[in-house]
Protein backbone atom coordinates (compact mmCIF):
# COMPACT_ATOMS: atom_id res chain seq x y z
CA UNK A 1 0.00 0.00 0.00
CA UNK A 2 1.81 3.37 -0.83
CA UNK A 3 1.63 6.19 1.60
CA UNK A 4 -0.83 8.28 -0.75
CA UNK A 5 -3.21 4.93 -0.89
CA UNK A 6 -5.93 6.56 2.00
CA UNK A 7 -5.97 9.34 3.49
CA UNK A 8 -8.16 8.26 6.51
CA UNK A 9 -8.42 9.21 10.71
CA UNK A 10 -8.52 6.27 13.19
CA UNK A 11 -8.56 5.87 17.27
CA UNK A 12 -6.21 3.38 18.43
CA UNK A 13 -7.27 2.21 21.57
CA UNK A 14 -4.88 0.82 23.92
CA UNK A 15 -1.80 2.24 21.83
CA UNK A 16 0.81 3.03 23.99
CA UNK A 17 3.07 -0.37 23.42
CA UNK A 18 2.39 -4.22 21.95
CA UNK A 19 -0.57 -4.58 19.11
CA UNK A 20 -1.70 -1.11 19.70
CA UNK A 21 1.60 0.23 18.81
CA UNK A 22 2.50 -1.73 15.87
CA UNK A 23 -0.82 -0.99 14.47
CA UNK A 24 -0.74 3.13 15.11
CA UNK A 25 2.60 2.96 13.33
CA UNK A 26 1.26 1.19 10.05
CA UNK A 27 -1.68 3.02 10.05
CA UNK A 28 0.60 6.38 9.87
CA UNK A 29 2.89 4.88 7.83
CA UNK A 30 -0.04 3.91 5.27
CA UNK A 31 -1.45 7.45 5.05
CA UNK A 32 -3.50 7.57 7.87
CA UNK A 33 -3.68 10.51 10.67
CA UNK A 34 -4.20 8.56 14.16
CA UNK A 35 -5.63 9.46 17.40
CA UNK A 36 -3.00 7.42 19.87
CA UNK A 37 -4.64 6.58 23.10
CA UNK A 38 -4.51 4.90 26.12
CA UNK A 39 -4.38 4.60 29.84
CA UNK A 40 -0.94 5.30 30.07
CA UNK A 41 -0.65 3.97 33.79
CA UNK A 42 -0.46 1.01 35.69
CA UNK A 43 -4.01 -0.83 37.15
CA UNK A 44 -3.88 -1.09 41.01
CA UNK A 45 -6.36 -4.20 40.28
CA UNK A 46 -3.28 -6.22 38.47
CA UNK A 47 0.51 -6.89 39.39
CA UNK A 48 2.02 -6.28 36.10
CA UNK A 49 2.58 -2.95 34.29
CA UNK A 50 0.78 -1.45 31.85
CA UNK A 51 1.81 1.16 29.34
CA UNK A 52 2.98 4.68 30.06
CA UNK A 53 2.27 8.19 29.19
CA UNK A 54 5.80 8.28 28.27
CA UNK A 55 5.53 5.19 25.98
CA UNK A 56 2.23 7.36 24.24
CA UNK A 57 4.12 9.98 23.55
CA UNK A 58 7.64 8.40 21.93
CA UNK A 59 5.37 6.68 19.55
CA UNK A 60 3.42 9.74 18.69
CA UNK A 61 6.33 11.53 18.01
CA UNK A 62 8.25 8.64 16.17
CA UNK A 63 5.39 7.59 14.43
CA UNK A 64 3.02 10.41 13.25
CA UNK A 65 4.67 13.14 9.91
CA UNK A 66 2.95 16.62 9.35
CA UNK A 67 0.79 15.39 6.78
CA UNK A 68 -0.22 12.37 8.64
CA UNK A 69 -0.24 13.06 12.33
CA UNK A 70 -0.61 10.50 15.66
CA UNK A 71 -1.60 12.67 18.35
CA UNK A 72 -1.25 11.35 21.79
CA UNK A 73 -4.53 10.96 24.26
CA UNK A 74 -4.76 9.63 27.80
CA UNK A 75 -8.00 7.91 28.71
CA UNK A 76 -9.31 4.92 29.44
CA UNK A 77 -11.54 2.74 27.71
CA UNK A 78 -13.56 1.83 30.86
CA UNK A 79 -14.51 5.65 30.96
CA UNK A 80 -17.15 6.36 29.27
CA UNK A 81 -16.79 10.63 29.74
CA UNK A 82 -13.34 10.15 28.57
CA UNK A 83 -13.68 7.96 25.66
CA UNK A 84 -16.08 10.49 24.64
CA UNK A 85 -13.56 13.67 25.07
CA UNK A 86 -10.55 11.17 22.86
CA UNK A 87 -13.25 10.66 19.75
CA UNK A 88 -14.42 14.35 19.91
CA UNK A 89 -10.74 15.51 20.08
CA UNK A 90 -10.13 13.19 16.98
CA UNK A 91 -13.51 14.56 14.91
CA UNK A 92 -12.18 18.12 16.06
CA UNK A 93 -8.43 17.47 14.63
CA UNK A 94 -8.32 15.17 11.81
CA UNK A 95 -12.88 16.37 10.46
CA UNK A 96 -14.15 12.96 11.15
CA UNK A 97 -13.38 9.51 11.97
CA UNK A 98 -13.15 6.58 9.44
CA UNK A 99 -12.07 3.43 11.67
CA UNK A 100 -12.16 2.93 15.87
CA UNK A 101 -9.80 0.14 16.42
CA UNK A 102 -9.26 -0.82 19.88
CA UNK A 103 -6.54 -2.75 21.14
CA UNK A 104 -6.80 -1.98 24.77
CA UNK A 105 -6.50 -5.49 27.14
CA UNK A 106 -5.08 -7.14 30.51
CA UNK A 107 -4.96 -10.65 31.57
CA UNK A 108 -4.89 -12.45 34.40
CA UNK A 109 -5.39 -15.69 35.98
CA UNK A 110 -2.42 -18.27 36.44
CA UNK A 111 -5.12 -20.36 38.81
CA UNK A 112 -8.68 -21.37 38.52
CA UNK A 113 -11.78 -18.68 38.47
CA UNK A 114 -12.51 -19.60 41.64
CA UNK A 115 -9.46 -18.95 43.00
CA UNK A 116 -8.91 -15.39 41.47
CA UNK A 117 -8.76 -12.26 43.63
CA UNK A 118 -12.45 -10.96 42.44
CA UNK A 119 -10.85 -7.99 41.85
CA UNK A 120 -8.53 -9.08 39.05
CA UNK A 121 -12.18 -11.01 37.46
CA UNK A 122 -13.23 -7.28 37.51
CA UNK A 123 -10.81 -6.22 36.04
CA UNK A 124 -9.96 -8.63 32.62
CA UNK A 125 -14.19 -8.55 32.84
CA UNK A 126 -14.17 -4.40 32.52
CA UNK A 127 -11.02 -3.82 30.31
CA UNK A 128 -11.40 -6.79 27.88
CA UNK A 129 -15.30 -6.90 27.23
CA UNK A 130 -16.53 -3.63 28.96
CA UNK A 131 -14.25 -1.37 27.64
CA UNK A 132 -14.85 -2.66 24.05
CA UNK A 133 -18.45 -2.43 24.43
CA UNK A 134 -17.48 1.25 25.75
CA UNK A 135 -15.56 1.86 22.39
CA UNK A 136 -18.55 0.69 20.21
CA UNK A 137 -21.06 2.75 22.10
CA UNK A 138 -18.66 6.14 21.88
CA UNK A 139 -16.88 5.08 18.46
CA UNK A 140 -19.30 3.96 16.53
CA UNK A 141 -21.97 7.17 16.32
CA UNK A 142 -18.55 9.14 15.09
CA UNK A 143 -18.34 6.62 12.61
CA UNK A 144 -21.96 7.31 11.91
CA UNK A 145 -21.90 11.15 11.38
CA UNK A 146 -19.29 10.57 8.44
CA UNK A 147 -21.52 11.45 5.40
CA UNK A 148 -22.67 8.60 2.69
CA UNK A 149 -21.52 6.33 1.46
CA UNK A 150 -19.77 5.89 4.36
CA UNK A 151 -16.72 2.95 5.20
CA UNK A 152 -16.44 3.49 8.91
CA UNK A 153 -14.77 0.16 10.62
CA UNK A 154 -15.09 -0.74 14.26
CA UNK A 155 -11.64 -3.39 14.87
CA UNK A 156 -11.38 -5.04 18.20
CA UNK A 157 -8.99 -8.03 19.03
CA UNK A 158 -10.22 -11.10 20.62
CA UNK A 159 -8.03 -14.28 21.23
CA UNK A 160 -7.88 -17.50 20.62
CA UNK A 161 -9.04 -17.95 24.36
CA UNK A 162 -12.29 -17.23 22.96
CA UNK A 163 -12.75 -20.39 21.06
CA UNK A 164 -10.47 -23.09 22.91
CA UNK A 165 -10.51 -23.66 26.56
CA UNK A 166 -7.86 -22.66 28.17
CA UNK A 167 -7.09 -23.38 31.54
CA UNK A 168 -6.40 -20.97 34.45
CA UNK A 169 -7.50 -18.08 31.89
CA UNK A 170 -10.88 -18.74 31.92
CA UNK A 171 -12.21 -15.23 32.95
CA UNK A 172 -10.03 -13.62 29.78
CA UNK A 173 -11.53 -16.15 27.38
CA UNK A 174 -15.15 -15.09 28.87
CA UNK A 175 -14.56 -11.59 27.98
CA UNK A 176 -12.33 -12.48 24.39
CA UNK A 177 -15.38 -14.68 23.34
CA UNK A 178 -17.78 -11.90 24.58
CA UNK A 179 -15.79 -9.41 22.14
CA UNK A 180 -16.43 -12.47 19.18
CA UNK A 181 -19.90 -12.22 20.04
CA UNK A 182 -20.25 -8.48 19.85
CA UNK A 183 -18.74 -7.65 16.48
CA UNK A 184 -21.79 -10.17 15.20
CA UNK A 185 -24.18 -8.54 16.91
CA UNK A 186 -22.85 -4.95 15.96
CA UNK A 187 -22.33 -6.06 12.43
CA UNK A 188 -26.17 -6.91 12.06
CA UNK A 189 -26.89 -3.44 13.67
CA UNK A 190 -25.20 -1.85 11.15
CA UNK A 191 -26.72 -3.18 8.43
CA UNK A 192 -26.77 -0.64 5.63
CA UNK A 193 -24.68 2.13 7.10
CA UNK A 194 -21.79 1.02 4.99
CA UNK A 195 -19.84 0.47 9.00
CA UNK A 196 -18.21 -2.94 9.74
CA UNK A 197 -17.31 -4.52 12.61
CA UNK A 198 -15.13 -7.06 12.94
CA UNK A 199 -12.54 -8.59 15.11
CA UNK A 200 -9.12 -10.57 14.64
CA UNK A 201 -7.81 -13.57 17.29
CA UNK A 202 -4.07 -12.98 17.96
CA UNK A 203 -2.45 -16.23 18.64
CA UNK A 204 0.66 -15.74 21.10
CA UNK A 205 2.10 -12.67 20.14
CA UNK A 206 5.52 -11.53 21.55
CA UNK A 207 4.36 -8.12 23.60
CA UNK A 208 4.36 -7.29 27.15
CA UNK A 209 0.76 -9.54 27.97
CA UNK A 210 2.46 -12.65 26.32
CA UNK A 211 5.50 -12.12 29.20
CA UNK A 212 2.33 -11.74 31.97
CA UNK A 213 0.26 -14.79 30.57
CA UNK A 214 4.19 -16.68 30.90
CA UNK A 215 4.55 -16.29 34.33
CA UNK A 216 0.88 -16.77 35.07
CA UNK A 217 1.94 -20.60 33.44
CA UNK A 218 5.18 -20.31 35.51
CA UNK A 219 6.99 -20.33 32.18
CA UNK A 220 10.89 -18.85 32.51
CA UNK A 221 10.11 -17.19 28.85
CA UNK A 222 7.09 -16.15 26.86
CA UNK A 223 9.13 -17.78 23.96
CA UNK A 224 8.19 -21.30 25.21
CA UNK A 225 4.58 -20.64 24.07
CA UNK A 226 6.29 -20.60 20.20
CA UNK A 227 5.44 -24.85 19.72
CA UNK A 228 1.96 -24.03 19.77
CA UNK A 229 1.67 -22.67 16.64
CA UNK A 230 2.01 -24.61 13.73
CA UNK A 231 4.83 -21.71 12.24
CA UNK A 232 6.34 -23.13 15.73
CA UNK A 233 7.16 -19.39 16.28
CA UNK A 234 5.59 -16.64 17.65
CA UNK A 235 3.39 -13.83 16.18
CA UNK A 236 5.14 -10.67 15.90
CA UNK A 237 2.56 -7.16 17.22
CA UNK A 238 3.38 -6.29 13.14
CA UNK A 239 1.55 -9.25 12.11
CA UNK A 240 -1.77 -8.75 13.99
CA UNK A 241 -1.55 -5.01 12.65
CA UNK A 242 -1.11 -5.78 9.35
CA UNK A 243 -4.48 -7.75 9.70
CA UNK A 244 -5.84 -4.87 11.28
CA UNK A 245 -5.14 -2.09 8.95
CA UNK A 246 -6.26 -4.51 6.49
CA UNK A 247 -9.57 -4.99 7.42
CA UNK A 248 -9.37 -0.88 7.95
CA UNK A 249 -8.72 -0.42 4.37
CA UNK A 250 -10.90 -0.77 1.37
CA UNK A 251 -9.87 -4.40 0.88
CA UNK A 252 -11.69 -5.19 3.98
CA UNK A 253 -15.10 -3.84 2.85
CA UNK A 254 -17.40 -6.52 2.52
CA UNK A 255 -15.88 -8.25 5.25
CA UNK A 256 -18.30 -7.66 8.75
CA UNK A 257 -19.02 -9.50 11.34
CA UNK A 258 -16.02 -11.92 11.43
CA UNK A 259 -13.47 -13.03 13.74
CA UNK A 260 -10.53 -13.30 11.89
CA UNK A 261 -7.52 -15.97 13.14
CA UNK A 262 -3.92 -14.87 13.16
CA UNK A 263 -2.44 -17.41 15.29
CA UNK A 264 -0.19 -19.13 13.29
CA UNK A 265 -2.43 -22.38 13.16
CA UNK A 266 -2.40 -22.55 17.05
CA UNK A 267 -6.26 -23.26 16.52
CA UNK A 268 -5.75 -26.45 13.88
N1 LIG B 1 0.00 -10.72 22.88
C1 LIG B 1 -0.76 -11.81 22.76
O1 LIG B 1 -0.27 -12.96 22.77
C2 LIG B 1 -2.25 -11.66 22.59
C3 LIG B 1 -2.97 -12.79 22.19
C4 LIG B 1 -4.35 -12.67 22.03
C5 LIG B 1 -4.98 -11.46 22.23
N2 LIG B 1 -4.24 -10.39 22.62
C6 LIG B 1 -4.95 -9.13 22.82
O2 LIG B 1 -4.35 -8.14 22.02
C7 LIG B 1 -4.62 -6.85 22.58
C8 LIG B 1 -3.32 -6.06 22.64
O3 LIG B 1 -2.49 -6.66 23.59
P1 LIG B 1 -0.91 -6.59 23.50
O4 LIG B 1 -0.46 -7.95 23.19
O5 LIG B 1 -0.49 -5.47 22.63
O6 LIG B 1 -0.59 -6.31 25.06
P2 LIG B 1 0.11 -5.06 25.79
O7 LIG B 1 -0.03 -5.32 27.24
O8 LIG B 1 1.48 -4.87 25.23
O9 LIG B 1 -0.75 -3.79 25.34
C9 LIG B 1 -2.02 -3.51 25.87
C10 LIG B 1 -2.18 -2.00 25.94
O10 LIG B 1 -3.51 -1.73 26.40
C11 LIG B 1 -3.42 -0.66 27.35
N3 LIG B 1 -4.58 -0.70 28.24
C12 LIG B 1 -4.85 -1.62 29.20
N4 LIG B 1 -5.96 -1.30 29.86
C13 LIG B 1 -6.44 -0.16 29.29
C14 LIG B 1 -7.57 0.66 29.51
N5 LIG B 1 -8.46 0.36 30.48
N6 LIG B 1 -7.76 1.76 28.76
C15 LIG B 1 -6.86 2.06 27.78
N7 LIG B 1 -5.75 1.34 27.54
C16 LIG B 1 -5.54 0.23 28.26
C17 LIG B 1 -2.12 -0.91 28.07
O11 LIG B 1 -1.66 0.24 28.77
C18 LIG B 1 -1.21 -1.33 26.94
O12 LIG B 1 -0.56 -0.24 26.35
C19 LIG B 1 -5.24 -7.11 23.95
O13 LIG B 1 -6.64 -6.97 23.85
C20 LIG B 1 -4.87 -8.57 24.23
O14 LIG B 1 -5.79 -9.18 25.10
C21 LIG B 1 -2.89 -10.46 22.79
Amino acid sequence: MSRAAVSRAAVVIGAARGIGAATTRLLAETGWSVLAVDRGSDDPRLPYALGSVRMLEELATEAGSPAHPVVARVADTCDEAGLVGAIGEAEDRFGGVDAVITTAGVIAGGVPIWEMPAAQVEAVLDVDLGGVVVAARVGIPALLRRPEPRSGRFLAVSSTAASRGLPMLAAYGAAKAGVAGLVRGLAAELRGTGITANSVSPGSTATPILDESARLYGLDAASAFAGQHAIERLIRPEEVAAALVWLAGPAGAAITGIDLPVDGGLAL
